[in-house]
């Protein structure tokens, strides 16, 4: 996560270049300490509207996307994403949520490839909300005919998706890939983008998210509570894992000698780091070996969410919706996210239901 680009910044006075007479309040979901969310999060009717700083815009969001990140920082944990600038106490942001779907209402100094009423999609601080502050660089015009329920699903997700795919994988056509959570939010995109780049992909999910996860395009699937991977006696060109927090040493068995595994990620390790250990060790272990070992952050930037704009207005990318929650059931949203009961992702409508 960029966690320096999400902090509030200085407040300066934005440029009225308001489309109308805007709303002094709006409804969102707030927080005021670190907890589950069906604790903590709850919806104030009458919450301000948040100021934009010079680069910034405002922004009507019409959807949220839903991702484990948020239900990360709104649970506090591990508690390394606290040491990482979000609020040692308590959350220093008081509305959850980052990717939106929905239309700009006003311009801050300095902005000009954004104007009041372009529909947009990208990355905003508090997007659950009907409104939320976005840094211009982080919003892109929203891709042709695509509904907001679905663009609001690509952001954070998406973009790490192309990041492992493109930036660290280096997949190349005909490469084998071997992609572990094919059937989450992340996964679902970077199985669509590996078979895009002329990958051969394999992904691995549960049982019933099988279909789906061939539906996406990958051209073998592993059933990972139907037997261990390494029963079918493949090796891979590049290992994206994105779930599952296996060992380094089951992983690289499963790469060639020269493969490359990304870690992007993975749940249940520990309050602490939450699996950054594993990460860390890869990354120690990588020049000593012939594999290539890595973790990443992604990086957000509104050339990449313009990458995924191209893909999707070319028919090559479809996010995959599988629930949508009215803004009020954000806590139950998250806790859907964060039981990972969710096939591809999970978005809040911000419409009053
Ligand atoms: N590095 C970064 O910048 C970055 C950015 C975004 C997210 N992340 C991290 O990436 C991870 C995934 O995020 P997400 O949003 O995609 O989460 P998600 O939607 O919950 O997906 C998790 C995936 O892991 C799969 N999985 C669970 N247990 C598994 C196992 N034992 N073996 C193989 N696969 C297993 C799930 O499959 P089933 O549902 O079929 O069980 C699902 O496909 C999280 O830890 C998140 O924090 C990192």
């Amino acid at each position: 996560m960029d966690t320096k680009q999400r902090d509030p910044e200085t407040r300066q006075q934005p440029e009225a270049t308001s489309s109308g007479a805007l709303p002094s309040t709006m409804r969102a979901i707030v927080q005021d300490e670190f907890g589950q969310a069906g604790d903590v999060l709850r919806m104030e009717q009458n919450e301000p509207l948040p100021e934009i700083a010079g680069g910034e815009v405002l922004v009507k969001v019409r959807a949220a996307g839903v991702d484990r990140g948020v239900w990360h920082l709104i649970a506090g944990l591990p508690y390394m994403v606290r040491i990482a600038g979000f609020g040692i106490r308590r959350p220093k942001l008081r509305v959850p949520g980052f990717d939106f779907a929905g239309r700009v209402e006003r311009v801050g100094n300095g902005v000009t490839s954004l104007k009041p009423g372009d529909e947009v999609f990208g990355i905003a601080r508090g997007s659950f909300a009907e409104y939320a502050c976005a840094v211009e660089d982080k919003v892109v015009a929203t891709p042709r005919n695509l509904p907001p329920e679905q663009a609001a699903a690509i952001p954070i997700s998406g973009l790490t998706a192309l990041q492992a795919v493109r930036d660290q994988a280096k997949l190349k056509p005909g490469e084998r890939v071997l992609i572990l959570g094919a059937s989450g939010g992340v996964g679902s995109f970077a199985t669509q983008i590996a078979r895009d780049f002329g990958a051969e992909v394999t992904g691995v999910c549960s049982t019933d998210k099988a279909e789906m996860v061939r539906e996406l395009g990958a051209d073998h699937v592993i059933d990972y509570t139907r037997g261990s991977l390494a029963d079918t006696g493949e090796k891979y060109d590049a290992i994206l894992d994105i779930g599952g927090n296996r060992s380094l040493s089951e992983l690289r068995r499963l790469l060639k000698p020269k493969g490359r595994l990304v870690i992007v990620g993975g749940e249940d390790a520990g309050k602490l780091l939450g699996g950054t250990d594993r990460q860390l060790r890869a990354m120690l272990l990588s020049p000593f070996v012939s594999q290539k070992l890595r973790a990443f952050v992604s990086s957000e930037n509104g050339k990449d969410i313009a990458a995924l704009k191209e893909l999707v207005d070319s028919g090559r990318l479809k996010p995959v919706i599988d629930r949508t929650f009215p803004l009020e059931q954000a806590s139950e949203a998250v806790e859907y996210v964060a039981e990972g009961r969710a096939s591809g992702k999970v978005v809040l409508d911000t419409r009053p239901s």
